[in-house]
C-alpha cells in the first residue's frame, strides 16, 4: 500500500483524509440540524440573545448570567458549560478544521496524481473550481461557527449561508463523480477506493 500520491493515483493518507471528512461532516450536519430542533426557540427564529430578548437557547446558560449578551457564549465556552450537543458540535467542528488543515498541508507535501483521463478540459476546470469551493467552505463553516458562538448568534445566517455554499460545491462535485461513474462508466470513484 502506497501512503503517497503518485502517478498512479492517489494514496492511502488522501483517501483516509477523504473519507474521514465526509464521514464527520455527515455527522456534524446531523448534529447541526438537531441542534436546530433541540429545545426550540421558535422554529429556529429568535435566537438572537442579541435582540435583548432571553429566548433560552439552552447553549450559554453561564449560570445565573442569562442575559448577557454574545460574551455569554465565550464564558461558557471557557467553563465547558455547553449544551451536551452544542459541545459534541463544536467539538466536531473543530476536528474538521483540524483535518482540513492537514490536508491541505498533505496536499501541498505529496504531489496531485494526473487528471483522470476521461475528464473533459471542461470537466476538469469545474473539478478543480469545486475542489476550492469545498476546501474554503471546510474552513468558513467551522469559522462562522465559531464567530456565532464567540461573537453574536445573530450570525447564523452567516453559518447557514456557509452550508449553502458548501452543499451546491458537494451537488457539483459528486455529480460529476456519478456521471462518470453511470454514464461515462470510467470508473473515477475508483480513483478515490
Ligand atoms: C464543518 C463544520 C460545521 C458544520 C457543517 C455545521 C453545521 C451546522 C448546522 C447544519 C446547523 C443548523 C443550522 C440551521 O439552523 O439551519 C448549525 C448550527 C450551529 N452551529 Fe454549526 N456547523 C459547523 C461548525 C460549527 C462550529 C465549529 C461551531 C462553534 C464553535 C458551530 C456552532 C453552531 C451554533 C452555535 C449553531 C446554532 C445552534 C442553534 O442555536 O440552533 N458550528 N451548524
Ligand atoms: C464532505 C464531502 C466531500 C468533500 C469535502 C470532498 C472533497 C474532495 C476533494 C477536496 C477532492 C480532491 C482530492 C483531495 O484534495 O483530497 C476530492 C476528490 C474526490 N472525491 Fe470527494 N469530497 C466529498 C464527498 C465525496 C463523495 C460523497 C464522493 C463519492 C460519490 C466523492 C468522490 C471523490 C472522488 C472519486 C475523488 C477523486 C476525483 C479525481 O479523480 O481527482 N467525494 N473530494
Amino acid at each position: 500500500m502506497r501512503l503517497r500520491n503518485d502517478a498512479d493515483g492517489y494514496g492511502a493518507v488522501t483517501k483516509a483524509l477523504h473519507w474521514v471528512t465526509v464521514a464527520a461532516l455527515v455527522a456534524q450536519l446531523v448534529v447541526g440540524y438537531l441542534l436546530d430542533d433541540d429545545g426550540g426557540g421558535g422554529g429556529g427564529q429568535g435566537r438572537g440573545r442579541g435582540r435583548g430578548e432571553e429566548s433560552g437557547r439552552g447553549r450559554g446558560r453561564g449560570g445565573d448570567d442569562g442575559d448577557d449578551d454574545g460574551g455569554g457564549g465565550l464564558a461558557a465556552l471557557l467553563d465547558g458549560d455547553l449544551d451536551g450537543l452544542l459541545a459534541v458540535h463544536v467539538a466536531l467542528g473543530l476536528t474538521i478544521l483540524v483535518v482540513t488543515g492537514v490536508r491541505l498541508l498533505w496536499r501541498r507535501l505529496t504531489p496531485l496524481p494526473p487528471w483522470a483521463p476521461g475528464l473533459s478540459a471542461a470537466e476538469r476546470r469545474l473539478a478543480h473550481g469545486t475542489e476550492v469551493a469545498l476546501y474554503a467552505t471546510l474552513l468558513v463553516m467551522p469559522a462562522t461557527g465559531i464567530t456565532l458562538l464567540l461573537v453574536d448568534d445573530d450570525l447564523l445566517w452567516l453559518h447557514v449561508m456557509s452550508h449553502v455554499v458548501f452543499f451546491v460545491a458537494l451537488a457539483l462535485h459528486v455529480g460529476l463523480v456519478l456521471k462518470h461513474q453511470i454514464v461515462d462508466r470510467d470508473r473515477l470513484l475508483r480513483r478515490m477506493l
